[in-house]
């Protein structure tokens, strides 16, 4: 069977500044960087982002080997912590704005469409020490007057921009579930993080419209996106999944899109006694500022139970888990040590839902991927990784975005994640997901048998499946 993509289908794969550069000639610390300052053992192997892969010294290398597998857009991250020195002021670094021009350049010198976005998890430490991060609404205008840099230092040749990766990972990571820095557990907290990065986007893409001359200029989010599906059909289980979605999903597309908050997550959050603090010129601001595309990540679905966890039996006052739980079918094949549930399928669910639900607005799917350890495993003895079940796993998903375009849903891209093995947070290493691999010691990268494959892809516009 050929599956077909619409011409100018952009082919590519994404990465993130702080998980990629390495930490050379950066003035500032972001809070990842810091934590592995005090304390490295929280990471696997002991492995910081000191040097991640390399690519501040190696990106003209490594964007010819992108070139080489046919990728025709490749997404990275701005470090507002390697761009402005004094964070406060907004002066630049001159180290900062000479290495992403260069970087820009170098992308549409090989004829890869640099798509940018702004916030990776990766807010300098110094504005979390001083002010809280996220939850001071001080860094959330700071992050406004940073996108503004970018926009008028860049924008002349960039052309699609993002304002945060996944900012609900931020909100679980930072402030509820205690796996990123500073390892908060507070729900109240949690929940005005959430708004003020809503707000932090809207201020962003306000001043955007101001400042930006390119006629084919465009600004979007990029959100993870987990359909929710009930484990059963019991009205209490059907309820729960609800409030998943509007929790990890419609929190963030509502605004973003519609510029209001879902009244059904804001009449919960008022009742439990949490709901953010805002005024009515932000939500003017948000109701003005929604985005012009969407990037949706995804990698598994969320299942979803009623509630086990007694409300009584909670640990802070708030947690969103009071509604439901998630739980994981267990369907991971023998070579994916991640063991995130493989469901392709949602893909086509989450393009109905664009469709339907958020104006058909324009999107791509900005990060998908398997995570697979120990991949050398799977070296054949011309030293190249034969990565047949990332193929397979690409295929699927690709399939059922396709389904999805010829029921309309207006789809413009797939881009994996990673375009080169990069450094996966506290996983560091662990997790390979790249087209391209990356021997840590020696910075030798290799092309694996799915980046020959994705180059005859991206010719062809189509595969055969
Ligand atoms: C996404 C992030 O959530 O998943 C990436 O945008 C991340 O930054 C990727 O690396 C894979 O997850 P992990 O935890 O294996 O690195």
């Amino acid at each position: 069977m050929k599956i077909e993509f619409p011409k100018d289908f952009w082919w590519g794969a994404a990465t993130s500044g702080p998980q990629s550069e390495g930490r050379f000639n950066k003035k500032h610390a972001n809070v990842f960087d810091h934590w592995y300052e005090i304390d490295p053992d929280a990471f696997y192997n002991n492995v910081g982002p000191d040097t991640a892969s390399n690519f501040y010294n190696s990106f003209k290398e490594d964007i010819a080997m992108l070139k080489k597998i046919g990728l025709n857009s490749v997404r990275t991250s701005i470090q507002w912590s390697r761009l402005i020195d004094d964070l406060e002021e907004g002066t630049l670094n001159e180290d900062g704005v000479r290495f992403y021009n260069d970087l820009i350049d170098e992308f549409l010198k090989n004829g890869i469409r640099p798509v940018i976005n702004l916030h990776h998890f990766d807010i300098p430490a110094e504005l979390y020490h001083k002010y809280g991060g996220w939850e001071s609404k001080y860094v959330v205008d700071l992050f406004a007057k940073f996108a503004e840099q970018c926009f008028k230092l860049f924008g002349d040749r960039v052309e699609d921009w993002f304002t945060h990766n996944e900012p609900m990972v931020v909100v679980d990571g930072q402030y509820l579930y205690q796996f990123h820095y500073p390892l908060v557990r507070d729900g109240k907290k949690a929940v005005q993080v959430a708004y003020n990065l809503v707000l932090a986007s809207a201020k962003a893409i306000e001043k955007f419209r101001k400042v930006n001359t390119n006629p084919k200029g465009r600004i979007g989010i990029i959100l993870n996106l987990t359909p929710s599906y009930p484990a059963t059909l019991e009205a209490k289980d059907v309820e729960a999944a609800r409030f998943a979605d509007l929790w990890c999903n419609q929190m963030f597309l509502d605004p973003s899109i519609h510029g209001v908050f879902p009244k059904e997550l804001t009449d919960v959050l008022d009742k439990d006694g949490v709901l953010w603090e805002s005024t009515i010129e932000e939500e003017k601001i948000i109701l003005d500022n929604t985005i012009d595309v969407l990037g949706v990540n995804f990698y598994h679905p969320n299942r979803v139970q009623q509630p086990t966890v007694s409300p009584n039996s909670l640990t802070v006052d708030w947690m969103p888990n009071k509604y439901y739980d998630s739980y994981e079918k267990r369907n991971r094949r023998m070579n994916v040590d991640k063991g995130w549930e493989i469901y392709p399928k949602a893909l086509y669910d989450i393009a109905i839902n664009v469709r339907d639900n958020y104006n058909n607005i324009p999107w791509f799917v900005s990060e998908n991927g398997m995570g697979v350890s120990r991949e050398e495993r799977w070296l054949n003895k011309d030293g190249m990784i034969e990565d047949d079940y990332r193929i397979q796993f690409i295929q699927e998903h690709l399939y059922w975005v396709s389904e999805g375009i010829k029921a309309g849903s207006n789809c413009f891209g797939y881009h994996l994640w990673t375009p080169i093995d990069s450094w996966s947070w506290m996983n560091a290493y662990r997790n390979r997901y790249g087209f391209i691999s990356n021997n840590i010691h020696t910075q030798v990268k290799t092309i694996k048998k799915s980046g020959y494959w994705i180059k005859e892809v991206a010719d062809a516009n189509a595969y055969d499946m």
